[in-house]
């Protein structure tokens, strides 16, 4: 049933990738986070757990650190921190597929760990013209070698109600329920926006189109890309990653936004009902999020931890891309809260705290400092009007995270991160307003910056990269701020 033996095209990424990527100077590479292992990455795909272990993949590109045809990369990890590089697990190598094996999911059934992504074509028009096409494939396989199935695609566009379009029709996530298996993917409907379709099946050979549960109907943003659907804590979650975005004011910028729809869901009419509609994230580098739910109940995600129009990579680096800290998600009052997995302490080591800490101007606490560290800092109330925390910093450079008592806002800036392209270096956003109390956890990994603002009811990720001999932090208060801070190095041997 299944296509035979590693194509030329896979195992020439494999011999790339095993070659080149021992060239990578030691210590460039992110600590704890999952980045390129040569070339480009974009989305994560297939996070999965296949026999105890956590299996994610990637959109890769082996040959340059610019997006290009699409492999799928692999890595796997026991505990979300410390990871395992897998050979290339997919290479765009049959006819169905030869543009690309776009983003995509897994689960594992009957032992089997069961790949379903998107394959992309080239198609001749009536009219002679040519149109890439997307359609959906699976691929069987044992956790480091994939055989795509004979039957593929075994989704075409066809299916879609009328006036869907044949070009953007991708990224789908695949769950089981019972016997039954079920999967949503983004497309675009015939008012050029997003929508996204709900199919089934029983073998995952043969589908059924069941309803369009989504609609974009033009207001957020154009085609919908990557939606991950899911139950969590009495709710039903949508994430979708919108492209073309208008900007609104501080809750969703400009381009490529990510986006979650917290509601109801009758499953027997498949009937969603939303209630809420939020940024997952506010920072300069979140795309493309997706989950899994671990044995133990807990709904983790994973996000490209990159964007596509200001990506900063130095030219220098022969990799290119990386992912988010993988984040355990809760619905809270409707809203969507999410914190760094909680095996990330298990790597806790150099511990400082400092209590009741006032600061009215510039202070610099010897020991916290570092480039790969876990740190909170509370402010329980305040007679200031802002405060500022410049993290990965030296003489020259740092980066700011800046609080507004005031406008109640939180700003990211890394416009003296070292930055030498004349690209977006700010974003700013509101906070809950809790009269001078707040709280940021802040996580950083060489060239990452994540902040989960009051217990993980927000989130801002951004990439910097400064150069990594800076690692001071100091803490500025306009007014008496008075800090409780804890520092953990985050240590992970080899
Ligand atoms: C999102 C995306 C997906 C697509 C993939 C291609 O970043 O555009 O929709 O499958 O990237 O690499």
């Amino acid at each position: 049933m299944h296509e035979k033996k590693n194509s030329v095209a896979l195992e020439k990424a494999r011999t790339y990738e095993e070659t080149y990527q021992n060239l990578i100077p030691k210590g460039q590479k992110p600590t704890f986070h999952v980045c390129a292992p040569i070339g480009w990455i974009n989305d994560p795909n297939g996070f999965s757990i296949y026999k105890e272990e956590y299996h994610l993949f990637y959109q890769y590109y082996p040959y340059g650190t610019k997006w290009g045809p699409m492999h799928w990369g692999h890595s796997k990890t026991r505990d979300f921190i410390r990871w395992e590089q897998l050979p290339a697990a997919l290479a765009p190598d049959s006819a169905y597929d030869i543009q690309g094996c776009f983003s995509g999911s897994a689960i594992t059934h009957e032992g089997e760990h069961i790949l379903m992504y998107t394959g992309v074509r080239e198609e001749e028009q009536e009219d002679g013209s040519k149109l890439c096409c997307q359609i959906q494939c699976i691929a069987v396989g044992d956790g480091v070698n994939y055989e795509k199935l004979m039957c593929n695609p075994v989704i075409k566009s066809d299916l879609l109600p009328e006036g869907s379009s044949r070009e953007d029709f991708r990224d789908p996530k695949i769950w089981r329920e019972g016997d039954t298996f079920y999967a949503v993917i983004g497309s675009r409907s015939a008012d050029n926006s997003g929508q996204i379709a709900l199919f089934s099946s029983k073998d995952l050979k043969e589908w059924e189109f069941l309803k369009i549960i989504e609609q974009c109907n033009n207001k957020y943003g154009l085609m919908w890309e990557c939606p991950d659907f899911f139950e969590l804590d009495g709710k039903q979650v949508l994430l979708v990653s919108p492209q073309d975005m208008l900007a609104e004011g501080l809750e969703f910028h400009s381009g490529n936004c990510t986006m979650y729809l917290v509601g109801t869901y009758e499953k027997m009419g498949h009937h969603f009902l939303r209630e809420e509609v939020a940024a997952i994230d506010y920072g300069l580098d979140f795309y493309a999020p997706q989950t899994l739910e671990t044995s133990d109940g807990r709904r983790i995600m994973i996000a490209w931890m990159q964007s596509w129009d200001n990506h900063i990579t130095p030219h220098e680096f022969a990799w290119s891309g990386m992912m988010t800290i993988p984040r355990e998600l809760h619905i809270i009052n409707g809203r969507l809260y999410q914190l760094p997995v909680r095996e990330l302490e298990q790597y806790y080591h150099n511990t400082v705290s400092y209590e009741g800490v006032t600061v009215n101007g510039p202070l610099e606490l010897g020991k916290v400092r570092g480039r790969e560290i876990d740190m909170t800092i509370e402010v329980e109330e305040g007679y200031y009007s802002r405060f500022r925390i410049h993290v990965a910093g030296n003489d020259k450079y740092n980066s700011l995270i800046s609080y507004n008592l005031d406008a109640n806002t939180l700003t990211f800036d890394r416009n003296y991160s070292e930055l030498r392209r004349d690209t977006l270096y700010k974003r700013k956003m509101y906070v809950r307003n809790q009269e001078g109390k707040i709280k940021l956890r802040v996580v950083m990994d060489k060239y990452s910056v994540e902040i989960f603002v009051n217990d993980g009811e927000q989130a801002m990720t951004s990439l910097i990269y400064t150069s990594l001999d800076a690692d001071r932090i100091v803490f500025y208060g306009e007014g008496n701020v008075k800090f409780n801070i804890i520092k953990h190095d985050i240590v992970v041997e080899e």
